[in-house]
C-alpha cells in the first residue's frame, strides 16, 4: 500500500470515533514516532510505498486506536513544557492542566538565589518534578509515588532530559513517618470521586490506572489532609503548597486548609476557567 492510502485507510477505519483533524495528527505521530517517516512525506512522496513490517506496526497501532487506547501510552511519548517524557500504562498521562500548575511555581521562584528543597507528591511520570528542575536549576527536586516501578520510569524521564533529581518510594497515607524540612510542596493527587466516573471519557477509564485517579466518596480530600498533616510539621515558615485541585471540592478543601493554620490561600482558574489550583502559604 502507498503512503495516502494507508492514511485513507485510518481515516475510514477511525472515523466514527474520533474527527478527521485527529485522525490526521494521530498518523503523523505515528509515522515520526514509530516508522521514523516524516510526516511531510504524506504530501512529497504520497505513493511511498508502505514495507510489509511497517505495515503490520501500523495495523496493530490502528487497531489499538480503534479500541482507544490513548496515543501516548501507544507510541510511549509525550511532550510536557520543556521536556520529553516516556509514558506507560502505570502512570497518568500528564494534562494541560498541570504544566499550568508548573508554570505557576515558576513564576513565583523565577529570581531564586539559593538552591531550595521542593517535593512532589504523587509524581507519576515526573512531569512535575522533572519540568521544574528543568526549567528552574536552584530546586533540589524529590519525586515521590507508591510503587518502584513507576519511580523506575520517573529516573528514565529524568535521564532522558538530563536532570537530576531524587526519587522516594512513600505512601501518602503515612506521611507521619518522613522527616524532611521542605520549601515547597507541589501535588497532583488523585482527587476524582467515584460517582463522577459517568461524565468521564472509556479511554481515561479503561485505560489510565485507577489509582492515579480515584479517591473514596466518603474521603475525597484524603491526599490533601495528610500533605497538610505532614506541613504542619515538615514544611519551613513562609513555605508554599500548589495544589491541583477537584473544582467540586474547592471549598471544603478551603475550609479544610483554613482548620490546619492560618495559611494565606490564593487560587487559580485553569484555561477552561476551572478552580483548578491553590496557593497555601505559611506564615
Ligand atoms: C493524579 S496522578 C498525578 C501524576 C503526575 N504528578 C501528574 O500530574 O500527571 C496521582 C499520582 O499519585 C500516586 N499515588 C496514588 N496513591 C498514592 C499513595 N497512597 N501514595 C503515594 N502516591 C500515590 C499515583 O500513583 C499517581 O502517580
Amino acid at each position: 500500500m502507498s503512503l495516502i492510502e494507508v492514511r485513507d485507510e485510518f481515516r475510514r477505519s477511525l472515523n466514527n470515533l474520533y474527527s478527521v483533524n485527529e485522525i490526521d495528527f494521530y498518523f503523523k505521530s505515528v509515522l515520526r514516532s514509530c516508522l521514523d517517516i516524516d510526516p511531510i512525506d504524506i504530501a512529497l512522496r504520497p505513493n511511498l510505498e508502505v514495507e510489509k513490517n511497517q505495515m503490520e506496526i501500523l495495523d496493530k497501532i490502528l487497531l489499538e486506536l480503534s479500541e482507544e487506547k490513548p496515543l501516548q501510552y501507544i507510541i510511549g511519548e509525550m511532550s510536557f513544557r520543556s521536556v520529553e517524557l516516556n509514558v506507560n500504562p502505570l502512570v497518568l498521562i500528564p494534562r494541560p492542566e498541570t504544566e499550568e500548575l508548573v508554570g505557576w511555581v515558576l513564576e513565583d521562584y523565577e529570581h531564586l538565589e539559593r538552591e531550595t528543597n521542593l517535593v512532589d507528591f504523587g509524581t507519576g511520570s515526573g512531569c512535575i518534578a522533572i519540568s521544574l528542575k528543568k526549567e528552574q536549576a536552584l530546586f533540589s527536586v524529590l519525586a515521590v509515588d507508591l510503587d518502584e516501578s513507576i519511580l523506575e520510569l520517573v529516573k528514565e524521564n529524568a535521564k532522558k532530559n538530563r536532570v537530576q533529581i531524587q526519587t522516594l518510594q512513600a505512601d501518602m497515607n503515612s506521611l507521619d513517618q518522613l522527616e524532611m524540612e521542605v520549601e515547597v510542596i507541589v501535588s497532583n493527587p488523585p482527587y476524582i470521586v467515584p460517582n463522577e466516573k459517568e461524565e468521564m471519557k472509556k479511554n481515561v477509564l479503561a485505560f489510565e490506572p485507577h489509582q492515579a485517579l480515584f479517591v473514596p466518596k466518603e474521603d475525597p480530600l484524603k491526599y490533601y489532609r495528610h500533605i497538610l498533616i505532614f506541613a504542619q510539621h515538615q514544611l519551613k515558615s513562609k513555605g508554599r503548597i500548589y495544589f491541583e485541585i477537584n473544582p467540586n471540592y474547592l471549598n471544603e478543601l478551603e475550609g479544610l486548609i483554613l482548620s490546619f493554620s492560618n495559611y494565606t490561600v490564593k487560587k487559580r482558574l485553569d484555561i477552561f476557567g476551572k478552580a483548578r489550583m491553590l496557593r497555601i502559604e505559611k506564615q
